[in-house]
């Protein structure tokens, strides 16, 4: 079928096509809608951001969609700056208190040194360039300013956890990914380090009984408040051969 084609009132993209935002743009806020891990790994995110240590501290946050970081960091002190293709994302990322840019994260129209922090959350196996995206973001960074980032490992392993078996659940979209831009987490830290940025990676994974939990619950109407019952954490794990966090500062 042809890109774009409508089947069964569904139009037909092809994957990481940047409009499925647009097709789920309903689904952001749902904490049991399709975007439901991106909640969890925002919150893991923000783990890492300390609490601003100046004041008019910028947390740049590239591919921000509808800014889920937003309420994991309110009261660190940062402005909340998010920068995304998908316009209808960032009318959403407003409404929840960031300042939007539309454009693209490998052109931000933003001074060198401007931010304190940058977050690229699950943005990296969505661009087609990841090398000029964290070009960008170490350029984007004071020295002393950190890097938190999270993205899928481009094995074997990834494919056929977050996107045979993840994209079969309700918790990832089907599509949503290109497993050929799947980042390696070796060639990304040699990369941060061309930029002046140590990061260090760490493999993650969503809390298994808990998640089982959730599904058994969104898949009988839910047994918690607002129908849902309580998000699964993330958590380190011993392997980054699917999903990783990565944590690096900018050398001065
Ligand atoms: C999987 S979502 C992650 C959104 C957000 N970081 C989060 O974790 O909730 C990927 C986002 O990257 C955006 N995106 C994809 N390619 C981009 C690019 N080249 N420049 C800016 N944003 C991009 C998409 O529009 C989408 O909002």
């Amino acid at each position: 079928m042809r890109d774009g084609a409508v089947s069964s009132g569904v139009r037909v993209l092809p994957p990481n096509d940047p409009r499925q935002y647009d097709d789920l743009a309903g689904e952001w806020w749902r904490p049991d809608g399709a975007f439901a891990m991106l909640h969890w790994l925002a919150r893991a995110r923000a783990a890492l951001v300390p609490p601003a240590a100046r004041p008019d501290a910028v947390l740049v946050d590239l591919g921000c969609g509808a800014g889920l970081m937003a309420p994991h960091l309110a009261g660190r002190g940062y402005r909340h700056v998010g920068v995304d293709l998908t316009r209808s994302a960032l009318v959403q990322a407003a409404a929840h208190g960031v300042t939007v840019l539309a454009g693209d994260a490998t052109a931000v129209p933003l001074a060198d040194g401007c931010a304190d922090v940058v977050a690229a959350g699950e943005l990296l196996e969505h661009v087609p360039d990841w090398r000029a995206t964290v070009a960008e973001a170490c350029r984007l960074l004071r020295p002393g300013g950190l890097l938190v980032l999270d993205t899928l490992n481009d094995t074997v392993l990834a494919r056929l956890v977050a996107v045979e078996l993840g994209e079969r659940l309700p918790t990832v979209p089907r599509g949503i990914h290109d497993p050929r831009l799947f980042v390696d987490d070796r060639e990304l830290v040699a990369e941060c380090a061309r930029h002046g940025v140590d990061l260090r990676v760490r493999g993650i994974r969503p809390s298994l009984p808990a998640t089982v939990g959730w599904l058994v619950r969104r898949g009988t109407g839910g047994a918690g408040p607002g129908g849902r019952g309580r998000a699964p954490r993330i958590r380190p794990t011993w392997s980054t051969a699917v999903l990783y966090q990565g944590r690096g500062v900018r050398r001065g």
